[in-house]
């Protein structure tokens, strides 16, 4: 009885002994003394997905041999650097630039898988980025997709665009698309 004490005693003693010397956590002071977590922005632009002009800036850089014959264009992908501006014209105001590659991963919807930078160039926030990843139902009226990083001003961001075409030219293929991004940051 008193060894089967003394084992029990030793187990739970060593238990506790390794629970103090190998936290797998610790609070550490932030690296950023300056920055002051947590601040909610609002951001508002237009995206202008040029396909059609003598320089576009959005371009289809590989299809598989189905992409053709699929009803959802399955298996396109495209490198973007669309200008982003303040109001819905392609004159206005530039902020900005979305720089990525899109790709159409639905077999049955018209989706897009994203991969973007956000990368503003105007105002406060003119040299920081904020990373954009997620998935684009482009025929939704309103598409969800998560800010996961960012730079400069969004170290530390973490978020949501939402994005709603605004116009799409079924001649040239170009569309305007409105965005309203929030950054906790
Ligand atoms: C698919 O369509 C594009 C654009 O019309 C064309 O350039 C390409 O050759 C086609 N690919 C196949 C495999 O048919
Ligand atoms: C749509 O695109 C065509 C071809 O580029 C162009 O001629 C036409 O003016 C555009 N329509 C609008 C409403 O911008």
């Amino acid at each position: 009885m008193a060894s089967l004490l003394l084992t029990l005693f030793s187990a739970l003693f060593f238990a506790v002994t390794i629970t103090e010397s190998e936290a797998y956590s610790t609070t550490v002071k932030a690296p950023y003394p300056g920055h002051k977590p947590e601040k909610l922005t609002h951001l508002h632009f237009y995206f202008h997905d040029v396909v059609s002009a003598k320089k576009p800036t959005s371009v289809v850089v590989a299809r598989s041999p189905t992409t053709n014959s699929s009803a959802t264009a399955f298996g396109m992908v495209a490198v973007v650097d669309d200008i982003l501006t303040v109001g819905p014209e392609i004159t206005s105001e530039e902020v900005g630039r979305a720089q990525g590659i899109f790709a159409s991963t639905d077999q049955n919807k018209f989706s897009l898988l994203m991969a973007f930078n956000l990368v503003f160039t105007k105002g406060e926030f003119s040299g920081s980025t904020a990373s954009m990843y997620g998935r684009n139902p482009i025929m939704s009226k309103v598409r969800e997709m998560p800010i996961i990083g960012g730079t400069g001003a969004f170290r530390f961001g973490r978020g949501y665009a939402q994005a709603k075409t605004f116009t799409f030219n079924t001649t040239s293929g170009n569309a305007v698309v409105e965005y309203n991004v929030y950054i906790w940051h």
